[in-house]
């Protein structure tokens, strides 16, 4: 049975993996359990799991502490750039990752995935796009392109935004998740982390990673292939199957982890994406084209301008402002290798989009 580490664990991805642990949908334990804040709930949890629990803050050594646990897999579901130090701890203790912080190989990028290569540290997508060409690409060669969906989020079509409040833009309309992606799908943001993750993940370059509107969300990825076939991976729109498929190192044994996809009455559509309607996809685009730091700029930019309008601090439209200035107005070429390299980068880009916030914030 597999012993897992759980970061995160009160999170939204945290709580489905602990949903399907106890309805026994994975030959798996829990043997520790990692959050930031939520000590009430992490102490239910512990003592439900029977299994020792820590908060990672104020300088806690997050790599002995997993190192400790004698784990075959550590489920990374921590939000935004903290994950990638509690990512570089996991490899450091030589186990195994299922990444859902999308933020670690978007801000650790080629670099990152070598430092796990070299420790013979095996990394798991749990994103459902990215889980889905990851089992794709398994099938397959003579790859032309990635295609990921993107629902679209709240908002599409919709024309003056500039009122939204936060509580409107998490409500998505097919997921259920924290409130940071919730935001990142309502300007689609979510879905530029994802182009630039599929980029690092898959070795694709930019021009070679499509994006389509599917607002059904059941077609959870597609990849197109040089003779002209697409395949697509389909199943309901529920995360459990993508965070068990990694956690499980392999999607086909496994079995009941979502109810079976129905046929009757269900209708999928696609559009193409609208790049005035969602600056913020095209200025990821442009980074990952760009490379260097500017992957690093374009998460630490949004996290701030998310970060100012969940603070009601700024307008829904201000985020795309914040970021696209972040990325159009400074030099982000040099490219980081160590972490330390890595958290300078993105500290100096949140001190750039916060000047910028402020700026807007006088007008
Ligand atoms: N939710 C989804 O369906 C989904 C799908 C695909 C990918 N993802 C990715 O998965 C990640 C998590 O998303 P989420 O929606 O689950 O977020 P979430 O619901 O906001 O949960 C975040 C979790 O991270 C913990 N945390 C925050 N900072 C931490 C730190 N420094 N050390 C340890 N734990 C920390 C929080 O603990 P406290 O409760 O103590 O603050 C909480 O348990 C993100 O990168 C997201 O892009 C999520």
């Amino acid at each position: 049975m597999k012993k897992v580490v759980v970061l995160g664990a009160t999170g939204s991805i945290g709580t489905t993996f602990l949903n399907a642990v106890r309805e026994k949908k994975i030959d798996a334990t829990v043997c520790a359990l990692v959050a930031h804040s939520s000590i009430d709930k992490l102490i239910e949890l512990s003592k439900e799991f029977n299994c020792p629990y820590a908060l990672n803050k104020d300088n806690f050594d997050l790599e002995s502490f997993i190192r400790a646990q004698k784990a075959d897999m550590v489920l990374n579901g921590i939000a935004g750039a903290e994950g990638l130090k509690a990512s570089i701890a996991t490899i450091n203790a030589g186990v195994n990752l299922s990444l859902a912080n999308k933020e670690s190989v978007v801000m650790g990028g080629d670099w990152f995935l070598s430092y796990a290569k070299n420790r013979n540290v095996k990394i798991y997508p749990v994103d459902s796009e990215h889980s889905a060409i990851y089992h794709l690409l398994k099938g397959h060669t003579g790859v032309a392109s990635l295609v990921i969906t993107a629902s679209g989020g709240p908002f599409l079509g919709r024309k003056n935004l500039d009122n939204i409040k936060w509580q409107e833009a998490v409500k998505h309309p097919t997921w259920n998740m924290g409130r940071k992606i919730s935001i990142d799908s309502a300007t689609l943001a979510n879905k530029g982390l994802e182009v630039i993750e599929a980029g690092f993940l898959f070795s694709m370059d930019a021009k070679d990673i499509e994006v389509t509107i599917h607002r059904q969300s059941v077609i959870h990825s597609m990849i197109r292939l040089t003779n002209g076939s697409v395949y697509a991976q389909m199943s309901p729109p529920d995360m459990t199957l993508p965070i068990l498929a990694a956690v499980n190192e392999d999607a086909e044994t496994l079995s009941g982890s979502v109810r079976p996809l129905s046929f009757e009455n269900l209708t999928l559509t696609f559009q193409a994406w609208d790049r005035e309607e969602f600056p913020l996809l095209s200025t990821a685009y442009s980074c990952l084209e760009r490379k260097g730091s500017y992957p690093i700029a374009f998460n630490a930019s949004d996290e701030v301008a998310v970060g100012l309008f969940l603070d009601d601090s700024i307008r829904f439209t201000d985020i795309a402002t914040i970021v696209r200035r972040t990325i159009d107005e400074y030099n982000w070429d040099d490219t980081c290798n160590s972490l330390e390299e890595i958290l300078k980068m993105d500290n100096k880009a949140r001190i750039v989009s916060r000047e910028i916030a402020d700026g807007l914030l006088l007008k």
